[in-house]
């Protein structure tokens, strides 16, 4: 590994970039949308049964937009009924999105928010040193769990939370995706940063599996739009290519040997397909629903 080359997050701001691009060129979001829209309702269908106040724990909200999708399923599951939300979310940049996201949201009366600008592992030290283990009934944790050093624990942890009928639900990229085969391939020759776990639905699934813990797993196809990393000079190739790599600036510092790999790789079927001119990576989700 070249020594020049440097983790992604070992630079917030530009990781914030890189994911927003992300979001824009791929059908994450919608496929999360797709998810909530056909599938959420079954699974909130009893969370909050015989409740006055519903409890929502939202660990790596990022900028809000899925957290207030899933806020909007449960008013519909409980017209009028009192709903408590809380986000555990390290970034600062995040949250002030998400705040800003939720003061023009109409419809958000009967919810109160709060903001915790916290790592989920420093969530669980403080509540642990309350000794307060307040219980929930719909815990989150969407595309984070890359961050969390130790998965099992902290699921272990969250599931002891969990009050009658609540539910987690967890979103991860798949096992069938193109990031489980580009991580596996190249994930040694790139700059790792024990901040970013290369996990996928097969790992964790295999961990809650481990930990006894019941779980139901749903996968839907979703893809990224990565033509633009094949022009030079794009700067929203670069910054996809970053996102990609976990790589700050990896197109200006990446030895050009595993840059020409990466690069011929990326259009290969086992990543990505290419459909009316565009390379499209794979990039399927699954959703891992966790009962109490
Ligand atoms: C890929 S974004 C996903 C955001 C949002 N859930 C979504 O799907 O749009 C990951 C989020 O997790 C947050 N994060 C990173 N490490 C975390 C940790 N240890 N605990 C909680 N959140 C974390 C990041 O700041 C970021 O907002």
């Amino acid at each position: 590994m070249a020594s020049s080359m440097r983790s992604l997050f070992s630079d917030h701001s530009r990781y914030v970039d890189c994911f927003r691009k992300f979001l824009d060129n791929s059908t994450e979001h919608q496929c999360m949308q797709e998810f909530m829209d056909k599938k959420l309702p079954g699974i909130i269908a009893r969370i909050g049964d015989k409740k006055s106040e519903i409890k929502i724990l939202s660990i790596g909200g990022g900028a809000g937009e899925i957290d207030l999708q899933i806020l909007s399923k449960v008013q519909v599951q409980y017209p009028g009924v009192h709903i408590n939300n809380e986000v555990v979310e390290p970034s600062a940049e995040q949250i002030a999105k998400y705040k800003e996201l939720v003061a023009k949201t109409s419809n958000l009366e009967n919810i109160k928010f709060a903001w915790h600008k916290e790592t989920s592992s420093e969530y669980q030290n403080r509540m642990m040193e309350k000794k307060e283990l307040q219980e929930w009934d719909f815990i989150h944790m969407i595309q984070m769990l890359y961050y969390v050093k130790d998965i099992p624990a902290t699921l272990k942890f969250f599931h002891s939370l969990l009050a009658t009928n609540a539910k987690i639900l967890i979103i991860i990229v798949s096992g069938t995706s193109g990031w489980r085969k580009l991580w596996k391939k190249y994930g040694p020759r790139l700059p790792r940063d024990d901040l970013c776990l290369y996990v996928t639905s097969v790992d964790l699934t295999q961990m809650l599996d481990k930990l006894g813990i019941k779980y139901e797993c749903y996968d839907l196809l979703s893809t990224m739009d990565i033509s633009d990393c094949f022009i030079d000079g794009n700067e929203n190739g670069d910054l996809l290519l970053d996102f990609l790599t976990e790589t700050c600036n990896f197109n200006s510092t990446a030895p050009p040997d595993l840059k020409a790999e990466i690069m011929k790789d990326l259009q290969e079927p086992e990543f990505s397909i290419k459909k009316e001119g565009k390379v499209l990576f794979n990039n399927n989700l699954s959703f891992i629903v966790v009962e109490a």
